[in-house]
């Protein structure tokens, strides 16, 4: 069976970036898949490794190597970096990661100049704008994973409160990835019933602690991994993965990840989440939400804080 005539670079050889390659072999994402890792070897025997489950599923290839096997892809997903440590912050591991992409994005956008970036690298709002500038592509060519592995956890523990399956736990968090992330509570939809409707007509006890502690869990979760001496991968691949697809092969759906926000806040150069659509072209048209002043309100709160974190990066 065929899949997306097209390829699709991981660059680094990480559990999460191996994890991601693997994912878009499993899933069939495009043709052709490539791990690239400054230590070549590593990437080029993950990419053997994972090579040979290519007989039971067809349609797409995988190798690894060097960057220079990137050349010409159409997406290329980021994740080298280094990690925040235990009881860090994403912003800790800032300019160690600015001074990584420095040297990094000119090799793959001279290698592959019409492809579209897919930022995981955390802080990955900071990331994605960092990445924009070395690249010299236009923004909507570059593309942080930004809230959608925040939403697919929300929607978990909307879910594990519910007690009803996730997939019919329509929920979205947008803005930082990172503290000042922000619960859309307003759009929230069970089996496409609105949430209020849904907790009244089914009479769930349903109130504002309840809520609060869907939301902490929401934005403690990477933190639990980390305090399990793991670093979250499975999830986070799972999202660039999912990012990664829309974008080679086109969809109508609306993703919340990292954008530039020149277009709602007049101010270049800052990037955060909103419902977006992919494609080809990198991210295309934004969703018209209709949010409350009070998600409004938080939304302008976390663009100010990172328009403060970026006024700290040393380009
Ligand atoms: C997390 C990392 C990916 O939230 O930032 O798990």
């Amino acid at each position: 069976m065929d899949s997306i005539d097209g390829k699709i670079t991981v660059v680094g050889a990480g559990t999460i970036g191996t994890l991601t390659a693997y994912n878009l072999i499993m899933r069939r994402s495009a043709s052709e898949i490539v791990l690239v890792n400054r230590n070549s070897k590593k990437a080029s025997v993950k990419a053997f490794d994972i090579s040979h489950c290519v007989p039971g599923i067809g349609g797409t290839s995988i190798k690894g190597g060097s960057y220079e096997e990137s050349a010409g892809s159409q997406v290329i997903i980021i994740t080298v970096g280094v990690l925040p440590k235990k009881n860090g912050s994403r912003m800790d591991v800032m300019q160690n990661n600015v001074e990584i992409y420095q040297d990094l994005i000119p090799k793959l956008v001279t290698l592959s100049p019409d492809a579209v970036l897919v930022i995981v690298t955390n802080p990955v709002d900071i990331m994605s704008l960092v990445a924009a500038k070395y690249s010299g592509f236009t923004y909507r060519r570059t593309i942080g994973s930004g809230t959608l592995l925040d939403s697919l956890r929300f929607r978990s523990f909307i879910a594990e409160a519910l007690e009803v399956s996730p997939e019919f736990v329509n929920a979205m968090i947008l803005g930082e990835h990172g503290e000042s992330m922000v619960p859309i509570w307003s759009k929230i939809k069970i089996h496409d019933i609105p949430l209020e409707q849904y907790v009244k007509d089914k009479r769930i006890n349903w109130n504002k602690e309840i809520k609060e502690d869907i939301f902490q869990k929401t934005k403690r979760a990477g933190w639990k991994i980390r305090q399990g001496n793991e670093h979250s991968s499975y999830a986070i691949s799972y999202s660039a993965t999912t990012i990664a697809e829309a974008i080679i092969q086109g969809s109508k759906d609306y993703f919340p990840v990292s954008i530039e926000q020149s277009f709602k806040y007049g101010e270049k150069g800052l990037y955060m989440s909103l419902p977006v659509q992919l494609g080809k072209e990198g991210y295309g048209k934004v969703s018209k939400l209709d949010l409350s002043n009070e998600e409004e309100s938080l939304l302008e709160k976390s663009f100010s804080a990172l328009k403060k974190n970026i006024n700290k990066v040393n380009f």
